[in-house]
């Protein structure tokens, strides 16, 4: 899929169609972490900023941010914001030969989100590159079990109203059309776009990979709400969740 032109079209649709993280973040836990690493002296980038829906815990916290995306659609509506501190750039992630300014935070949200495994692991040597040593970088990303979860959630729920898992229409789970191979990559269908997730173990792979120390990973967790339209009142937690990694380049 050639991404400039997916999320250019995407472009002033993209407020009401992309999921928003910081509004069904249910903990609050991301404005905890950009307090916790918040200092007007260091610099921060925004990897892969959209219209720049972090940049109100962004500019504040930081000296410089820079803000990078693919799309000049979404990085024209970004500019729109009245940050005076941030500077944008259009900029493929998963290019090799990418040059950073030194930096010593790195927000990636719901970016690295590829069907193809390479340029998502790319995107990563990105951040580490980029990172000063003990810099720090927050990152969301899709669950796979979490996914699982939610269509054992919705099996358990047809069950509960008499339904039985083969009597389920099978557009309610069509979103797994990538084949064994592609589950089994991560690969789930989010309206209609290929969509790399991730399982907990696989994200400690690849990090200690990419070199990078992770320090925290937890569950980012939403209401029921951003899976199904109108869920029932008795299905509470576990909730749905992306997985929010704290990570460090040590050295
Ligand atoms: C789901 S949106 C998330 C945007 C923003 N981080 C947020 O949380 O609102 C994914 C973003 O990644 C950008 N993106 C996708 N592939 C990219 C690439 N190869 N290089 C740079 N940006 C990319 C898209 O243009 C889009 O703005």
């Amino acid at each position: 899929m050639n991404q400039e032109a997916h999320w250019n079209n995407i472009g002033s649709g993209y407020d009401g169609e992309i999921f928003d993280v910081f509004k069904s973040d249910k903990n609050q836990k991301l404005p905890v972490y950009f307090k916790k690493h918040a200092n007007a002296l260091h610099h921060a980038i925004d990897f892969g900023c959209g219209m720049g829906k972090a940049f109100p815990y962004l500019a504040p916290a930081f000296s410089k941010v820079l803000a990078i995306d693919i799309s000049t659609e979404l990085l024209s509506i970004a500019k729109l914001t009245p940050y005076k501190n941030i500077v944008y750039k259009r900029a493929d992630l998963t290019s090799h030969n990418l040059v950073f300014p030194p930096t010593d935070f790195i927000f990636c949200c719901n970016v690295l989100l590829l069907p193809e495994a390479g340029k998502n692991v790319a995107m990563i040597k990105n951040i580490y590159k980029a990172l000063r040593v003990n810099g720090t970088s927050l990152i969301v990303v899709p669950s796979l079990e979490s996914v699982m979860f939610s269509s054992w959630r919705l099996i358990d729920w047809y069950k509960k109203e008499g339904v039985r898992p083969e009597e389920i229409p099978p557009s309610e789970l069509s979103y797994y059309k990538a084949g064994a191979r592609g589950l089994l990559g991560g690969i789930v269908h989010i309206d209609k776009v290929p969509t790399k997730h991730y399982s907990e173990p696989e994200l400690q792979v690849l990090f200690q990979e990419a070199k990078l120390t992770i320090t925290a990973i937890e569950k980012l967790e939403y209401h029921w709400q951003t899976e199904f339209d109108s869920p029932p009142n008795w299905m509470k937690e576990p909730y749905p969740w992306d997985w929010l990694i704290e990570c460090r380049k040590v050295k």
